[in-house]
């Protein structure tokens, strides 16, 4: 296995290495780049306070991570951390996802957000390309508790959008619902489907059942890609389930998205995508000449600090002791479900996932803003989340409780 758990004494010389392996803008001649190390009469380059800190040190450095470092060239500039970005994509395509060795290709993108907007400009791109399929022939077929990426993926690129509703209680996707939404988009004219499953959803923590999509989309005879929207739930499902089958070992499986400023804590801008091999380039824009291996991301320049910054949490856990981390975030959420049932209080929560939903005619609306719960809409709300983080522990709940027996 490639992720391993380091010392912090490891870590910091692991990423003080890679750094090495930068240019560096202050000891080499570097004449043609827009860009410089952090301006220092504003963030400070003291050796105090770097010294021991990879991460601000990096930030400091500014190396830009610009295309895509799994397959083809990169800028030679920053071969150093691009090479911690690559560890990262293994770690989270073969680790976490069961990929096979070396199988997919993918980078840091800016959040969950891009990273399924550059699955779904994928696909499109495949299907107009290698299918000759016009726009009005792809569209994206989803879930309704899909985020709202999905709208805005089908406005920008242009491709209609097909929701399936779910069901109220289980929050699940019903076979005949499914298929009645396939027919109206084929009735439609949608001939390539660019499906959306989730592995926790933003509002209940749901997850889809793949082998429906992939056993109706076959059934009824269209043609298909299946990216995992896993922004929220790809750093605590797998650790959470561990025989789920949402991954890489399923062939139709061949996107996934990852948010690890979410769950890993890490700052934002570590949204993760992962492809399978061989789809990267249906992004590739050639006009993007002046930067070395071209680009074949949404966002273009980025900072290496970002992929840093995931390594080192990665790194210093290990996986045993990030599956201990889910272990307790879901014993906490244990906890507050058998306090809400023993209250007679309505709830959703699906048993592999900390977030709790509560439904807003079990909750007076003046105790949901006491406690900072998120509505599923502000307007109206039908459903109150409790999200259980690494600061929601069970003394801050205990209150939440005690008002809500009052
Ligand atoms: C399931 C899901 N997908 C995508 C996103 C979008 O992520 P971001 O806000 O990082 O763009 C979110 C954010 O909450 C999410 O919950």
């Amino acid at each position: 296995m490639l992720w391993k758990k380091y010392s912090q004494e490891k870590i910091n010389h692991h990423v003080f290495t890679a750094l090495e392996k930068n240019i560096s803008y202050t000891d080499e001649i570097m004449l043609g780049v827009p860009a410089s190390y952090l301006d220092d009469k504003v963030f400070s380059k003291d050796s105090n306070i770097l010294k021991n800190a990879p991460f601000l040190t990096t930030m400091v450095d500014n190396p830009n991570h610009i295309g895509c470092h799994t397959f083809g060239t990169s800028e030679s500039f920053f071969s150093g951390t691009q090479e911690i970005e690559r560890d990262v994509i293994r770690i989270c395509s073969e680790n976490i996802f069961n990929a096979a060795p070396e199988s997919c290709d993918g980078y840091i993108a800016s959040g969950g957000t891009e990273a399924n907007l550059e699955a779904i400009w994928i696909y499109r791109n495949y299907f107009m390309q290698r299918y000759k399929a016009s726009i009005e022939e792809i569209a994206i077929l989803c879930s309704s508790d899909s985020h709202y990426s999905m709208d805005k993926a089908s406005n920008l690129l242009n491709i209609g959008l097909y929701k399936v509703s779910t069901n109220d209680e289980t929050r699940e996707v019903q076979s005949n619902e499914l298929i009645k939404t396939i027919r109206t988009a084929k009735e439609n004219g949608t001939k390539y489907f660019i499906v959306i499953a989730n592995m926790m959803t933003t509002m209940f923590g749901s997850a889809d059942d793949i082998e429906l999509y992939i056993s109706n989309l076959t059934n009824e005879g269209v043609v298909f890609r299946l990216h995992i929207d896993a922004a929220y739930g790809g750093f605590f499902y797998p650790f959470a389930n561990k025989s789920n089958p949402i991954n890489f070992s399923n062939p139709h499986v061949s996107s996934i998205t990852m948010d690890a400023h979410k769950m890993a804590q890490a700052p934002y801008g570590t949204g993760i995508f992962l492809i399978r091999k061989g789809y990267m380039s249906y992004a590739s824009t050639r006009e993007a000449s002046y930067v070395e291996g071209e680009d074949c991301t949404i966002i273009g320049s980025r900072s290496g600090a970002n992929a840093v910054a995931v390594w080192m949490i990665l790194a210093k856990y290990g996986p045993h002791g990030w599956f201990e981390k889910v272990l307790v975030l879901q014993r906490r959420t244990d906890w507050l479900c058998e306090q809400l049932i023993q209250l007679g209080i309505q709830f959703y929560r699906n048993p592999f996932s900390n977030i709790v939903t509560i439904r807003a005619t079990s909750i007076n609306s003046s105790i949901a803003h006491k406690y900072h719960l998120i509505p599923d809409n502000h307007h109206d709300p039908n459903w109150y989340k409790i999200v259980v983080m690494e600061h929601v522990l069970i003394d801050k709940m205990e209150p939440l409780i005690e008002d809500l027996k009052n």
